[in-house]
């Protein structure tokens, strides 16, 4: 009997062996979620605006945009999540850093978002911590993981570019992310895991306290404006962060993420016309 048994637990590991080079061959390196998504169904959510997608059995669905980059042909956000408002764990300890260094540690204790878990190094922020502009956005890719640093991948050198045509650089300019771990796979984060950072963003740009903000992408849009509009509606024109009733609100500026523009270089245009407005009110 014990043999039977050993038997079998060494033909379910050959057997597990046997997915995992399935897997491997097929392209499949990195786990994204905790249960499985159907990706077909997703799509026809996009197009219909049909009921939430299936997930295994008693498991609550991710909210899954499939696209980085705030490109705004993402799924929109229509499955269900339970996500709350603000995260008081989070915010009573982002508010209690005194500086920016005093805010790095309490991120790399933080525990309250499971991207921590996956990411290989926690991504804070970088540049000059008086600067009068500060670039936030999305969340680390996979060169900003490796590195520990924001926007050092070829999309954020695309961002150093476009810095540099309006005189920027990261000694006169600070750059950070929403988000300080990277999401698996390079996936658009989800809102849960943005509502458990957002303490530390905020306190990140109190602590800047920059005179522009200028949002990369969408998702640093969306989530520091508080407003459902996609990228094309929000960029272009100033806009104003408002962190709190008793608090003055920071000009902000939304503008395309690097990796969109990468990917539809017809958009750079645009984009320009974004980093002149920056230039004009530096000036002013
Ligand atoms: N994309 C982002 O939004 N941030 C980074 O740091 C890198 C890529």
């Amino acid at each position: 009997m014990k043999e039977r048994i050993v038997g079998q637990a060494i033909s379910i590991e050959v057997a597990v062996d046997n997915v995992f080079a399935w897997y491997r061959d097929a392209g499949v390196d990195e786990a994204l979620f905790d249960c499985p998504l159907d990706r077909f169904e997703a799509a026809e959510i996009a197009k219909t605006n049909a009921p939430p997608v299936s997930v295994a059995p008693g498991v609550e669905a991710p909210d899954v945009p499939l696209q980085r980059g705030g490109s705004p042909r993402s799924l929109p956000h229509t499955m269900p999540t339970r996500v709350p408002i603000v995260d008081v764990a989070a915010m009573d300890i982002a508010s209690a850093a005194v500086d920016l260094a005093g805010l790095r540690e309490s991120l790399a204790v933080f525990e309250g978002c499971p991207l921590k878990q996956t990411a290989k190094n926690l991504v804070f922020g970088e540049g000059n911590p008086n600067a009068s502009v500060m670039f936030i956005g999305e969340a680390p890719g996979a060169d900003e993981d490796r590195e520990g640093r924001p926007f050092v991948g070829v999309s954020g050198r695309l961002l150093d570019r476009m810095m540099a045509s309006i005189g920027l650089d990261r000694d006169l300019a600070y750059i950070t992310n929403i988000l300080p771990w990277r999401p698996p796979g390079n996936r658009e984060p989800t809102p849960a895991e943005v509502t458990a950072c957002l303490p530390f963003i905020q306190k990140h740009i109190q602590l800047v306290a920059p005179s522009v903000l200028v949002l990369v992408g969408g998702t640093a849009a969306k989530t520091l404006l508080t407003r459902k509009e996609g990228i094309m509606r929000l960029r272009g024109r100033w806009l104003e962060y408002k962190p709190a009733e008793t608090v003055d609100s920071i000009p902000a500026l939304a503008t395309f993420h690097p990796a969109f523009l990468l990917r539809s270089p017809a958009q750079k245009s645009n984009a320009w016309r974004d980093f002149l407005m920056i230039k004009k009110k530096r000036e002013t």
